[in-house]
């Protein structure tokens, strides 16, 4: 694929301090939900621990959002809006989506989020969270050099259609770098053996939304931004910024320790490589 940017090492390394700053914010946030706890009150951690690392939200005015996180409640699939009213119940599953730019280090960005549980969450709820972490498992381990794009998607709509999910077509996985979305448009769902070449040195990321009923969705007619399911069941997701090697990938938002909140499944993507 000849758009595709290809990093070079130097510019590899600082898209690793980016990218570990929004794992290290997305650690933090884990710690800190709480039932009770309103949206807003997770934008305004989200916004002040990113600042104090010297860096800046990269949602905050993107093409006009007006916060510095994405949360996802419920039957929202992405792009959330945080919210001063909307208190966090037991029960409720939130995707909690951060990503961090990076000025002093010529401003690349990092991507990454995460469904955590409220309370003690429903056997549905369990399962729609498990299946999305676990696409995110398989695609990752489907990234090399000489590998296509469709792998990936086949890989999650596999495994996620054989656990009775859906996967969400209208948004994809994405290039990053020193832009927030580029090339290449990484989908969901697709077929093995098909799209462009991942070629060692790429970055993109994998960021499957899996709902419990259909992949249908539907953009809020007043805000323009909180993307529903169309039928109003949960959906779930987890998103990795990743960087092709010649044998494999590496993660580069992967925490450095295992994120709070998602203990009943434990957080294997501390080992994927
Ligand atoms: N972080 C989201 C993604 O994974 C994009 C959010 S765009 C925003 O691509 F404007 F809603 F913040
Ligand atoms: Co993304
Ligand atoms: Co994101």
């Amino acid at each position: 694929m000849s758009g595709v940017e290809i990093k070079s090492p130097k510019e590899i390394e600082a898209m690793r301090v980016a990218c570990q700053m929004a794992a290290e914010t997305l650690l933090l946030v884990g710690e800190k939900l709480r039932v009770g706890m309103t949206t807003d009150e997770i934008n305004q951690l989200v916004h002040d621990d990113t600042i104090r690392r010297g860096a800046y939200p990269s949602p905050l005015n993107y093409h006009g959002f007006p916060k510095s996180v994405c949360t996802s409640v419920n039957e929202v699939v992405c792009h959330g809006i945080p919210s001063p009213t909307r208190r966090l119940k037991p029960g409720d599953i939130i995707n909690v989506d951060v990503t961090t730019q990076y000025p002093a280090r010529d401003g690349w960005h990092g991507d990454t989020s995460a469904t955590f549980f409220i309370g003690e969450p429903s056997k549905e709820a369990r399962h729609v969270v498990e299946v999305a972490r676990k696409s995110l498992e398989l695609a990752i381990a489907e990234v090399r050099d000489g590998a296509r794009i469709g792998d990936i998607g086949a890989a999650i709509q596999e495994y996620a259609e054989g656990q009775g999910c859906s996967v969400v077509r209208d948004y994809v996985g994405h290039g990053i770098g020193r832009k927030f979305h580029t090339d290449p448009q990484v989908p969901h769902y697709g077929e093995r053996n098909k799209g462009a070449r991942m070629k060692a040195g790429m970055i993109f990321t994998i960021e499957p939304m899996i709902n419990l009923g259909t992949f249908e969705c539907d953009v809020d007619k007043q805000d323009k931004w909180t993307v529903y399911t169309r039928d109003r069941r949960l959906s779930a997701q987890f998103e990795h910024t990743i960087l092709v090697t010649r044998d494999g990938c590496e993660v580069l938002t992967q925490r450095k320790r295992p994120l709070v909140g998602s203990e009943v499944f434990g957080d294997p993507l501390l080992s994927a490589t």
